[in-house]
């Protein structure tokens, strides 16, 4: 039987996701936003971590474990048994939770990364990386471009309604502005008949 969670939905699929798809999508972010090798960072709904698994082998031992959050044990549990070898497991902070709020105090972070999910978190979870970030720091998201994405029923039922999905770069770009970031730069990114949005963005000085 099929879960009707969204956490259940992502289970279901943790053993067929198309994770070069994914993984090529979160080296664009991480090309995009060039996160320090030793910045406090955050992979938000990680999924199968394509985020943070492709920080860990760069990583310091000295370095904060990454934050790699999400809602499907399913999906986690993939990403811990794909992250091995150099700098694998032991750099990366697994947990299994709602990413909104994230559980880290306020201002502690250097980097948000967020791939192909904002759309499920829905916009409240910028407010959240605000008060996460340090003030200045980079917030970096992808989103499907409105004319390619076509989600199944079970998965269109929990997009949230409060973020827009970008016809153009510069849609993206306006939108997150509007969420309060600054130094907004976003771009298409081709894969094959896919599309997606890539931003990046800066947490305000002020409040
Ligand atoms: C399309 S997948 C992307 C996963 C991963 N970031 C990647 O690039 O492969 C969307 C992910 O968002 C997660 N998700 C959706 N809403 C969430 C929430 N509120 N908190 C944590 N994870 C959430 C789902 O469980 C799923 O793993």
């Amino acid at each position: 039987m099929q879960s009707a969670t969204l956490a259940g939905a992502f289970d279901d699929l943790a053993d067929s996701y198309d994770h070069r798809h994914h993984e090529e999508i979160a080296r664009a972010l991480i090309a995009w936003v060039v996160p320090g090798a030793a910045d406090a960072v955050a992979d938000v709904a990680c999924g199968a971590g394509a985020v943070a698994r492709q920080l860990a082998p760069n990583r310091p031992e000295t370095a904060r474990p990454i934050l790699a959050i999400d809602l499907s044990p399913g999906m986690v549990a993939v990403g811990r048994a794909l992250a091995t070898g150099p700098g694998g497991d032991a750099a990366i902070d697994w947990r299994v939770a709602d990413a909104v709020p994230l559980p880290v105090a306020a201002h502690s972070l250097d980097v948000v990364l967020c791939a192909s999910s904002l759309h499920f978190l829905g916009r409240r979870a910028l407010a959240d990386w605000r008060r996460a970030l340090r003030p200045g720091c980079r917030v970096g998201f992808t989103l499907p471009l409105a004319t390619h994405f076509r989600p199944s029923e079970r998965f269109s039922r929990h997009v949230a309604d409060d973020v827009p999905l970008p016809h153009t770069a510069q849609e993206a770009s306006e939108w997150t502005a509007t969420c309060g970031f600054t130094g907004v730069d976003s771009r298409i990114h081709v894969l094959g008949t896919r599309r997606v949005v890539v931003t990046s963005a800066t947490s305000p000085d002020g409040p």
